[in-house]
């Protein structure tokens, strides 16, 4: 019979009994590479110490227009110690001014808690709406006496943003031009143009600065392209105007003999033009001094004028006539005259007073809106009769696009509105070289 060959201290000596205190497989290498890491951490930090480097601490990508200064944090943070609020506006300045917003503001917010950096923005202006409902959901004004002159409870455009100005109740068109918008649009009855009936549309007349079409029912040159190399504005409409919009269909005929018309100008130069193509006609003309005219029918009857015995008088009568046409007649039909010194004398024309910015307080870009067709926004237009009619679009057509959340257009306070007063803008200083911006 075999002994035991296997005793209990012969499988004790087998143990290991610094099992538990040497580190096998993943724990060792657990150790060892967090010793690792750690100094190169540590050899990371130090050799960009060295060197100057500001890369451990980046917070993360700069805006577009600020990747140029990835290796200048000194451009913005002025302090050495760190990074901690250490970006100045004092630092923003020295690179562009950021001019303040009114002057009734009741303080300053610093550049940065609007225009957030190292989130690699495409555009910094891209601002939060917080950024203004700090002031504009309760807004005061620094004159304590004088409350603000704005709707003083914003909060987000599609939430409580007012109606615009120029549409609230008691708001009308200031123009005194006459001007009956259906009768000239009715697709069923088209208005006698030039050559037989025209069928307008807005572009006839509503265009922005610097196409060179010419324009259909006018007599005017279109402005020349002069070399430019400069797109013009097209935010906004060009106003209209006599010559380039009406003239074709609207002629300022003075009398029968005459093709041409008056020049669309003050009375007294009307008067003055008249006055010269009557005297030079009968003075060409002799023998049609003691002829009588058929009566115009443009002009209210009345007995006939007794024969004219010499060529003053035969331009006195004339002009008579002349004048009953334009005043009560061509002109009137456009435009509000007045008669300060009483009806022999010459007419006043009252100011046209054709609004050019019904939103001062607010941009727009009818570029931007190409792609909506013009009565869709202007939805008032084709049924308005008066001039006195505003045919802006409301704020409820801007939010069918212009909302929060997504598939929408923008609808921040930014997309529309101007912060800074661009107008006291200091002009640019322009401190660093090159060498200094990119070394
Ligand atoms: C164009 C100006 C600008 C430049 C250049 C710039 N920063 Fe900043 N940085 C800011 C602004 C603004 C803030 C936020 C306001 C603050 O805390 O001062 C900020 C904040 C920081 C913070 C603090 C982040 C936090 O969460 O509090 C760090 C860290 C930082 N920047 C690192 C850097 C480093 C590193 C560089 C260079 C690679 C750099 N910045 C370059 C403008 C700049
Ligand atoms: C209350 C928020 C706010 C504050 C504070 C603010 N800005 Fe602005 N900033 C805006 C908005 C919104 C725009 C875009 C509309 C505009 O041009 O006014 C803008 C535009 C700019 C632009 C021009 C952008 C472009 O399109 O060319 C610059 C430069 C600028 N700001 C610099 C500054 C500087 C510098 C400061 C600090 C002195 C500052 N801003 C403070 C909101 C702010
Ligand atoms: C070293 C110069 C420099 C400094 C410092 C600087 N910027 Fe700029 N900034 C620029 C340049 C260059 C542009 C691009 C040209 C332009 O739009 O005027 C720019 C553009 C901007 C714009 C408009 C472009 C956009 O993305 O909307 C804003 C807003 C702006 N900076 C804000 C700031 C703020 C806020 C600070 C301070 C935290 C600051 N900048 C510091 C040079 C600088
Ligand atoms: C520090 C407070 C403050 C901040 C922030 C502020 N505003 Fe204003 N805002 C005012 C004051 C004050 C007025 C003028 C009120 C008055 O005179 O009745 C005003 C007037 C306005 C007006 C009307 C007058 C004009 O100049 O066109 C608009 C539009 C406007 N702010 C838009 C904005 C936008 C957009 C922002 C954010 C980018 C903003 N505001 C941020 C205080 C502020
Ligand atoms: C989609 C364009 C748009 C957006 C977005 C927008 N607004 Fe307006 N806002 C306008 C227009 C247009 C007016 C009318 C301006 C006028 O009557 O001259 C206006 C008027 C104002 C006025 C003057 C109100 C008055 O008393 O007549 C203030 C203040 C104002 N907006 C602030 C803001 C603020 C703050 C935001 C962001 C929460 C904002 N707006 C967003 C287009 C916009
Ligand atoms: C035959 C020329 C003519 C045509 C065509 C024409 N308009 Fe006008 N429009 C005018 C005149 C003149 C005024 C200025 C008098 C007035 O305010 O009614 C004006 C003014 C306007 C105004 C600003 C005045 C206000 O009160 O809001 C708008 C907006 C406008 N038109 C839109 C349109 C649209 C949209 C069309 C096409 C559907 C159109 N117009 C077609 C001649 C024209
Ligand atoms: C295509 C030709 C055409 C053009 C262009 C045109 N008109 Fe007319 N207009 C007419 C005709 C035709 C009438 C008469 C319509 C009627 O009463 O049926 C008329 C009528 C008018 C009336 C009287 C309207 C009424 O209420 O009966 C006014 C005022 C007027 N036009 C102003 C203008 C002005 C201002 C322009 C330029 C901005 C203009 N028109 C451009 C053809 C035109
Ligand atoms: C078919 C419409 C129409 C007729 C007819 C018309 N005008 Fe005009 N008139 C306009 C328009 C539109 C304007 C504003 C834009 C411009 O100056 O062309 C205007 C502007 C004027 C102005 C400038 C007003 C100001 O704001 O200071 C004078 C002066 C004027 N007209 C005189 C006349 C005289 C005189 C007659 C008659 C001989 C006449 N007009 C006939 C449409 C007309
Ligand atoms: C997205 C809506 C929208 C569309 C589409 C649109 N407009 Fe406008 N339009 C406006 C607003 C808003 C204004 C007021 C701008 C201002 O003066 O501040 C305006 C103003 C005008 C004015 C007055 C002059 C001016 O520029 O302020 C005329 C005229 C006009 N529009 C004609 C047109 C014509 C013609 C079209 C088509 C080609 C058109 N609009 C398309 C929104 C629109
Ligand atoms: C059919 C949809 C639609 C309607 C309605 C609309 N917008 Fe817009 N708007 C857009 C889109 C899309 C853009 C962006 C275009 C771009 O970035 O070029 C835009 C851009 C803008 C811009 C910035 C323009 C620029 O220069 O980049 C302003 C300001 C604006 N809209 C104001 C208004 C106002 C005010 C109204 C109401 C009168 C309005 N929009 C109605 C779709 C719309």
């Amino acid at each position: 019979m075999a002994g035991r060959t296997r005793t209990t201290k012969k499988l004790a000596q087998r143990i290991n009994l610094n099992y538990f205190k040497t580190l096998h497989g993943i724990p060792r290498w657990r150790r060892i590479l967090s010793g690792v890491f750690t100094l190169a951490g540590l050899a990371w930090l130090g050799w960009h110490a060295l060197a100057g480097s500001p890369k451990p601490y980046n917070a993360g990508p700069l805006a577009h227009s600020h990747a140029l200064l990835g290796k200048k944090c000194s451009a913005c943070h002025v302090a050495q110690a760190g990074f901690q609020r250490t970006a100045t506006d004092q630092a923003c300045l020295a690179c562009h001014d950021g001019p303040v917003h009114h002057t009734e503001q009741t303080f300053t917010p610093s550049c940065s808690s609007c225009h957030v950096e190292h989130k690699g923005l495409l555009r910094m202006a891209s601002t939060s709406d917080e950024a203004c409902t700090q002031c504009h959901a309760d807004l005061a004004a620094k004159d304590k006496n004088a409350p603000p002159k704005f709707v003083a409870n914003i909060r987000g455009f599609d939430r409580t943003h007012p109606e615009f100005l120029a549409l609230r109740p008691g708001h009308q068109d200031p123009g005194t031009i006459k001007f009956n918008h259906q009768v000239h649009l009715d697709p069923k009855r088209p208005v006698r143009g030039p050559h037989g009936p025209a069928q307008l549309k807005c572009a006839d007349c509503h265009r922005p600065p610097g196409f060179t079409e010419s324009w259909p029912f006018g007599t005017a040159e279109v402005t020349a392209t002069t070399a430019s190399f400069t797109l013009p504005d097209r935010s906004y409409m060009e106003p209209v105007n006599y010559e380039k919009h009406c003239s074709a269909c609207h002629p300022l005929q003075f009398d029968r003999r005459f093709s041409e018309s008056v020049p669309h100008k003050q009375p007294k130069v009307v008067y003055d033009f008249v006055v010269q193509k009557l005297t030079a006609y009968i003075a060409a003309h002799p023998a049609e001094i003691p002829l009588v005219d058929e009566p115009d029918k443009r002009l209210p009857t009345r007995p006939p004028q007794p024969p004219a015995r010499n060529a003053q008088e035969w331009v006195q009568q004339r002009l008579a006539d002349a004048q009953l046409l334009l005043w009560r007649k061509a002109c009137k039909e456009c435009h509000t005259l007045n008669y300060p010194a009483g009806f022999d004398a010459l007419p006043e024309v009252a100011k046209a007073t054709l609004t050019t910015r019904w939103l001062p307080h607010a941009n727009f870009d009818h570029q931007a809106h190409r792609m909506v067709a013009c009565e869709s926004c202007h939805s008032k237009t084709m049924s308005s009769k008066e001039t006195s009619d505003v045919l802006i679009p409301g704020v409820q057509s801007c939010r069918e696009c212009h909302h929060s959340g997504s598939d929408a257009a923008e609808a921040r306070c930014f997309e529309c509105h101007t912060y800074h007063d661009w107008t006291k803008e200091k002009p640019a200083t322009g401190p660093r070289t090159i060498q200094q911006l990119t070394e």
